[in-house]
């Protein structure tokens, strides 16, 4: 079903957080496809992962797939998910910090949960699996038979990482966070070889933003935002994420890959200011 690519992750396994749906679910896919093992994990969403499990395990692919649950802002149930992977599997190689969500208000209208739920699964949730990662990396050493670097994590981040966001502080603030908690493991952890980079979706098809998309009208002032002019699909995301952690990318460290058709590019400056 999904057409093999060139083998680049044959022989690593890879979690990627909140996968049962959306972006996480099509870098899972794309690493697959490169022949990786994935570890599914979700939250709530167990009929999801389990159809992205087995669309992996019935194609003719290198790797298997399990689906593992785990809220990503709580610290047992991520070191559970931590433990069962490497049970199963031997080791993890690849991270990928996927899950998040929206909880939009006018600041004036935030309560504290809603500000702190997003802060805990986008942020938290980054910091406590990358932390268990890192654990493993450095406990198991590096593996050249499969990798130059001995583990390599990638953070999902937005165009908000940088982008003020209005009506959405408790996101942008939690993206921000997300690229200093990049960086700075980034710069922590590069000696060790454990290599460690975001991707910065723009505006891509999911179900966490369905509404700026799925009417013309809706869809037409988005694309004010894009120089490229189309809205990105989920694919788009799967495919850098796939090369991002290959060796192909081996010299790509602290760094942020904006993947936006332009959005960064601030169009709305283009004959104005
Ligand atoms: C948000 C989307 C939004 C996009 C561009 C993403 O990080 O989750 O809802 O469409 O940024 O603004």
């Amino acid at each position: 079903m999904y057409q093999k690519f060139n083998n680049r992750l044959a022989g690593q396994t890879a979690i990627v957080t909140g996968s049962s749906s959306g972006i996480g679910s099509a870098v899972a896919l794309a690493l697959a496809k490169e022949g990786a093992n994935l570890v599914i994990n979700y939250s709530r969403d167990e009929a999801g992962a389990n159809k992205i499990v087995d669309a992996i395990n019935s194609d003719d692919l290198a790797g298997t797939a399990i689906a593992l649950h785990a809220d990503v802002s709580k610290e047992d149930q991520v070191q559970e998910m931590f433990k069962k992977s490497i049970e199963h599997f031997g080791t993890i190689d690849i991270l990928v910090n996927n899950a998040g969500l929206q909880r939009d208000f006018a600041v004036q209208d935030m309560s504290l949960a809603d500000w702190q739920m997003v802060i805990d699964i986008n942020l938290t949730g980054q910091f406590l699996c990358a932390r268990e990662a890192i654990r493993e990396f450095l406990k198991r050493g590096p593996r050249p038979e499969v990798s130059v670097a001995t583990g390599k994590i990638i953070c999902m981040s937005s165009v908000h990482e940088v982008i003020p966001w209005g009506g959405h502080v408790n996101y942008a603030a939690s993206k921000g966070g997300v690229m200093m908690l990049m960086k700075s493991m980034a710069q922590e952890l590069g000696s060790k070889k454990i290599r460690i980079n975001s991707i910065a979706p723009g505006a891509i098809k999911t179900p966490i933003n369905t509404h700026a998309w799925d009417t013309p009208a809706a869809e037409t002032e988005l694309l004010k935002l894009i120089p490229y002019n189309r809205v990105g699909e989920a694919t788009d995301i799967g495919a850098v994420a796939a090369w991002l952690a290959s060796d192909e990318s081996d010299y790509i460290h602290g760094t942020t890959i904006f993947v936006d058709g332009g959005m960064t590019l601030y169009p709305g400056f283009y004959g104005n200011g």
